[in-house]
């Protein structure tokens, strides 16, 4: 009896002096595990005499019970201690240097897109959206580009289903017809988003790229309208007022077409991004054809417009000087990590 008295005072009082976990855990495995003085003591039991049993397990119980309550009362003050520490300070050094917070950051054409919605809406332009898979209607037949029509060649289109009933749209333009339909002339708008062709991909093609489209609709809407904005456009992009000309391009949903040149900001005598001309095609765009607000529910005899497609993509690229459009939807970190 004196013995395990004195065994359990013993192995208490460790306990209550026990400096952390590891030491309390130490305590487990000398007494109450496997193989343990508490655990060896409880398996000699069936051993003795049986007169003795009953008694002795008894006790070698209790002294179990009394063991397991005292390392857990001090585990119970070790946890409670430490959480004081935390909450005191103690052990934090508030001197140390923070860890450098990671910001993220907005894509280059994110950025360029708003800087420009900005500056549409500043005066008094509508920010529009659509679909990017289109009914063939939206993409092609709406814009007065019939089936069979040469002009379909120009676009390389990823088809949806067997019918070509439904593309990838290839350009912003069917958002034209979808606003038309959708508002009362008079009414400008303006439609950043992606769009997609089926191409080979190198430095300057990419299968999915960004568009600008613009599309002014309203009383006596003229050439000089389509200049003064694009100038103003310009002006927004760089900076500063931009020399533009203006050649006549083809596209069936304009009548007169233009492709828009500004005068190269970059040099005064030519240089790689002007390809030695001190000109950059930057912008095709046009009268929008008849047939077009035709198909927008608009009478063409009182409505007239203007339209553009702002190749966005290739803006971001001669703003920032990127030399290989497959950058900008790779995803690369280190890409983006720039702006
Ligand atoms: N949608 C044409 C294209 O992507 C560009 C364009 C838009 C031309 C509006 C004229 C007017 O090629």
């Amino acid at each position: 009896m004196t013995d395990y008295d004195q065994l359990l005072s013993q192995a208490l009082a460790r306990a209550r002096a026990a400096a952390d976990e590891e030491g309390l855990r130490a305590l487990d495995r000398e007494f109450l595990q496997k193989g343990g003085v508490v655990a060896n003591l409880l398996a000699s039991i069936p051993g003795l005499p049986p007169e003795q049993r009953k008694q002795a397990g008894q006790r070698a119980n209790q002294i179990k019970q009394a063991l397991e309550a005292g390392i857990a009362a001090r585990k119970g003050e070790l946890e409670a201690a430490a959480l004081e520490g935390e909450r005191s300070g103690a052990g934090f050094d508030p001197t140390l240097p923070a860890r450098p917070l990671e910001r993220g950051g907005l894509h280059p054409i994110t950025q360029v897109t708003r800087e420009l919605e900005d500056l549409f809406t500043s005066m008094g332009w509508m920010v529009l959206d659509g679909p990017e898979v289109e009914l063939d209607w939206y993409n092609f037949e709406a814009l007065n580009i019939p089936k069979d029509h040469p002009a379909r060649d120009m676009q390389d289109t990823f088809f949806c289903d067997r019918e070509g009933k439904l593309v990838m749209r290839t350009h912003t333009s069917p958002v034209q017809v979808h606003a038309m339909e959708r508002l009362k002339p008079p009414f400008r708008a303006i439609v950043p988003g992606k769009v997609f062709r089926n191409e080979t991909t190198d430095a300057s093609h990419e299968h999915t790229f960004h568009q600008m489209e613009g599309l002014c609709v309203g009383k006596d809407i003229s050439v000089g309208h389509l200049i003064g904005a694009m100038r103003t456009l310009l002006r927004g992009i760089f900076g500063r007022e931009i020399e533009v000309r203006l050649r006549p391009g083809y596209f069936p949903f304009v009548e007169p077409g233009f492709e828009l040149d500004a005068r190269c900001p970059f040099c005064k005598s030519g240089c790689s991004v002007c390809k030695q001309s001190t000109w950059i095609e930057l912008l095709p765009c046009g009268m929008v054809h008849p047939n077009v607000l035709k198909a927008g529910g608009i009478d063409p005899e009182q409505w007239t417009g203007f339209a553009f497609g702002l190749g966005l993509s290739r803006l971001v690229m001669l703003r920032y000087g990127i030399d290989d459009v497959r950058l900008l939807l790779s995803g690369d970190q280190r890409f983006l990590e720039q702006f």
